[in-house]
């Protein structure tokens, strides 16, 4: 049985999932718990490697839709067994930017690859592993390109082949997420990621602080 604790975070493109991670992060810590910060994809050597193929290799102007979808979850089922069962069995929180609901909302829904298909994918990938609470930091489409435009400005240019997507892709995403909150309340969280950061924070904070007596103290 797992002693850990899985937390996801998701959401489209500039809503603030980075910050409030690294917000948790020295809370968590603060207070003395065992934290392993991940990100999706990517997270080990492998799968940093796919990242790069995925995102920012010169080469990967005509990946079809099929091969994003297997490339994603071939670094997920790496980080699956390589990273987050051992520390889950070994009692730590893990926090991932990103997971299996990502896949569903940008390779499914954005993509309109079929959502079963998708589905069999992300079982074969993760086996046993799910989040046990997932916060879905959601910020309307104009928030978001916005916050996507000034990160772009103040950081040297680093071309994105998902971030070339067109609006009505993200629109499709961002309902994908909606969906999946809809289908799964138990374990997704909606949080309005366009109130002020602080807001946020404590938004977050108030829903994860009763997880963590019952997964206990480390
Ligand atoms: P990010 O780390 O800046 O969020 O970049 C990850 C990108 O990859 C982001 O555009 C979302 C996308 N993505 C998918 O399309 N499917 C997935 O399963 C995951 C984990 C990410």
């Amino acid at each position: 049985m797992n002693k850990g604790c899985f937390i996801t975070f998701e959401g489209t493109e500039g809503c603030g999932k980075s910050t409030q991670i690294k917000l948790l992060d020295e809370h968590l810590r603060a207070l003395g718990h065992r934290v392993r910060l991940l990100r999706e994809p990517g997270g080990t050597l492998i799968g940093e490697e796919i990242r790069h193929t995925l995102k920012h290799s010169h080469n990967n102007a005509a990946m079809t839709a099929e091969a994003e979808l297997l490339l994603m979850n071939a670094s997920r089922a790496q980080l699956v067994r390589e990273i987050i069962r051992p520390a889950l069995a070994a009692g730590e929180i893990v926090v991932s930017d990103r997971f299996y609901d990502s896949t569903t909302a940008y390779q499914g829904f954005g993509r309109e690859l079929d959502l079963d298909q998708v589905k069999a994918v992300i079982d074969f990938a993760v086996g046993e592993v799910r989040p046990n609470l997932t916060l879905l930091l959601h910020v309307p489409a104009d928030v978001s390109a916005e916050r996507l435009r000034s990160r772009q400005s103040t950081l040297p240019f680093v071309r994105d082949r998902i971030e070339e997507a067109d609006r009505k892709f993200f629109e499709r995403v961002a309902h994908g997420f909606g969906v999946i909150a809809a289908n799964e309340p138990q374990r997704v969280k909606f949080i309005n990621g366009a109130q002020s950061m602080a807001a946020v924070c404590a938004e977050i904070w108030k829903i994860i602080q009763p997880l963590l007596p019952k997964v206990g103290r480390w």
